[in-house]
């Protein structure tokens, strides 16, 4: 696999998103699967934060304890990213969270944007970019780079499942950013979508179908 590429093929992670590409799944256990799979990612794309060491006192004597040193901002790409921003909250219940808007035009596959909105402070955080579908690669390019335009330099990017297409246009956009991932697909299909994939995440996650 590439540098700075992860394909988290955890045993939990491999069993629920079969959950998820098989067509029969209830849009309530595709919703499990979706936030169950965000805690698994979350763990691993969280695993080199930075510490600092401060002072506590336990019942027994005074101790140096560790903590997080800095503050996170989640950034789901709207729709189908919400479906992994409650994981990721319960991992990190102080991050602040920001919403990008895009949605890919089906001629074209190009990202449309039509929302944005930053924590004031996103400079100084730890960004956490999430979409479950990593595809042509158009959307977290353009959301990135939305994202950097305020500031940003410490980004990661989590998805369910990736495309090598996607991968290797987010890497030649963003060379600076990792990519965490479920798992890697074949390819796209004619429509670019993910083979064999899960189909849409969004209509699927919200019952748009
Ligand atoms: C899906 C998905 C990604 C995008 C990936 O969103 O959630 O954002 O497609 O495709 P790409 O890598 O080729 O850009 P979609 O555009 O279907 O919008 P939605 O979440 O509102 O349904
Ligand atoms: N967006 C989706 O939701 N699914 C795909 O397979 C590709 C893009």
């Amino acid at each position: 696999m590439e540098e700075r590429v992860y394909a988290i093929n955890h045993p939990l992670i491999q069993h629920k998103l079969s959950i998820m590409r098989d067509k029969n799944t209830s849009v309530k256990d595709f919703r499990s699967c979706a936030y169950e799979i965000g805690l698994l990612l979350g763990y691993e794309a969280t695993h080199d934060m930075e510490l600092e060491e401060y002072e506590i006192e336990t019942p027994i004597q005074k101790t140096v304890a560790k903590r997080t040193k800095r503050k996170v901002a989640l950034v789901p790409i709207l729709r189908a990213g919400l479906g992994m921003v409650d994981a990721m909250m319960e991992l990190i219940p102080a991050a602040k969270i920001g919403h990008i808007g895009l949605y890919r035009n089906e001629k074209t596959l190009e990202p449309v944007e039509y929302y944005c909105k930053m924590p004031t402070d996103i400079e100084e955080r730890e960004v956490l970019v999430l979409d479950p579908m990593l595809a042509t690669g158009g959307s977290a390019k353009d959301a990135i780079s939305m994202i950097k335009k305020r500031g940003a330099k410490n980004i990661k990017f989590i998805c369910i499942i990736a495309a090598p297409d996607g991968i290797k246009a987010l890497r030649e956009a963003h060379p600076d950013v990792d990519i965490y991932c479920g798992a890697v697909d074949e390819r796209l299909n004619e429509h670019g979508y993910i083979v064999p994939g899960l189909g849409d995440a969004g209509d699927r996650l919200f019952g748009t179908l």
